[in-house]
């Protein structure tokens, strides 16, 4: 019996003993990657890599703060998205206020393999430090179940095009140039989905996670031929794609604080608070959110979010 009492006593101080390892090894993390300014790796750090960046999405949300945000860090931009207009508006402006030269892109992710040969022409003879693959999009807004929106079929292959595809296919394209100058950035735009299956967001959480896969598998790759991936998972953004929830951080500070990580971490929610944030995630159990309980519990929230932001 005595020895039954030891074994246990030895096992809790085991158990002790590696979740103070843990905590102190999270909190350590935390205070390095995201509260030491020292750690910051700075502009000329950024610009070594390349004079231009590339950014996918580039005219709201995410895509434009983090636009901004590198050229006001000193890179020049090249801007993709669908609207010519909103790309012609944000080159100005960023040459307006931060004086570096642009390019845009006109491209709809949604579209195949046939939209890449002009994005690869357009970025010919330029010398790419950093990619940032932003676009994404939901299949429908808000939370929804997989049949419950117009022209599912077309829906989901957009979502699939716009999310996965365009991530491997601009890799692609600009990967060659940072591997022959063994130099250069690839952010991927994932999200805090991409951990678990996610019900009421079926094919988005899955796009994430393919993002998520692919990013740290290519990153393993080139390491050591001097590229560097960084797969950036935010919680909730204020942009239109969240206009539906209205809550989140201020996409400006977001990708400002996401930059500042780069080079001391290849994974990052982002921001301290999506950190914290990321931390809570474990405390429900995905067996739990893919129970039949869980999934009403999450149909109730996703309804009472709709009816409140509605009025
Ligand atoms: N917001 C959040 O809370 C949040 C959280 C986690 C992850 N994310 C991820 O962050 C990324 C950016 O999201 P966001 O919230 O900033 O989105 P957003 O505000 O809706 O902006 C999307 C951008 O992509 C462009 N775009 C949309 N569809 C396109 C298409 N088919 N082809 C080319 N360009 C297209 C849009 O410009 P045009 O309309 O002019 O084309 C716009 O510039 C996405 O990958 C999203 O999954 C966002």
């Amino acid at each position: 019996m005595e020895s039954e009492w030891d074994a246990l006593r030895a096992l809790g101080a085991v158990t002790a003993l590696w979740l103070l390892l843990r905590v102190t090894w999270e909190v350590g993390h935390l205070v390095y990657v995201y509260l030491l300014p020292q750690a910051r790796r700075g502009a000329p750090w950024l610009r070594a890599h390349g004079a231009w960046a590339v950014v996918t999405g580039a005219t709201s949300g995410i895509g434009k703060a983090y636009a901004h945000e590198l050229a006001r860090r000193g890179l020049n931009i090249v801007l993709i998205s669908r609207s010519l207009s909103k790309l012609d508006y944000e080159a100005k402006e960023i040459e307006r206020l931060h004086g570096r030269i642009t390019r845009v892109i006109q491209a709809d992710f949604t579209g195949g393999l046939e939209i890449y040969g002009a994005i690869e022409a357009g970025l010919k003879d330029l010398e790419i430090g950093v990619l940032v693959n932003n676009v994404g999009m939901l299949y429908t807004p808000g939370f929804k179940k997989l049949l419950d929106c117009d022209n599912v079929a077309k829906r989901l292959s957009d979502v699939v095009n716009c999310n996965v595809m365009s991530v491997v296919q601009m890799t692609a394209i600009v990967l060659p140039q940072m591997v022959a100058r063994g130099k250069g950035i690839i952010i991927n735009i994932s999200s805090l989905s991409d951990r678990r299956p996610c019900p009421f967001l079926a094919a988005y959480a899955a796009s994430k996670a393919f993002v998520r896969s692919f990013s740290r598998a290519v990153g393993a790759e080139y390491f050591s031929q001097g590229v560097g991936v960084q797969t950036v998972s935010p919680y909730t953004v204020a942009t239109n794609m969240t206009r539906d929830v209205s809550f989140g951080k201020n996409a400006e500070d977001f990708a400002r604080e996401a930059l500042d990580t780069l080079g001391l971490t290849s994974q990052t929610p982002g921001c301290l608070s999506h950190a914290l944030q990321s931390f809570l995630l474990p405390l429900l159990p995905s067996w739990f959110s893919l129970s039949r309980w869980g999934v009403k519990l999450t149909s109730l929230w996703a309804n009472r979010l709709k009816e409140k932001f509605a009025n």
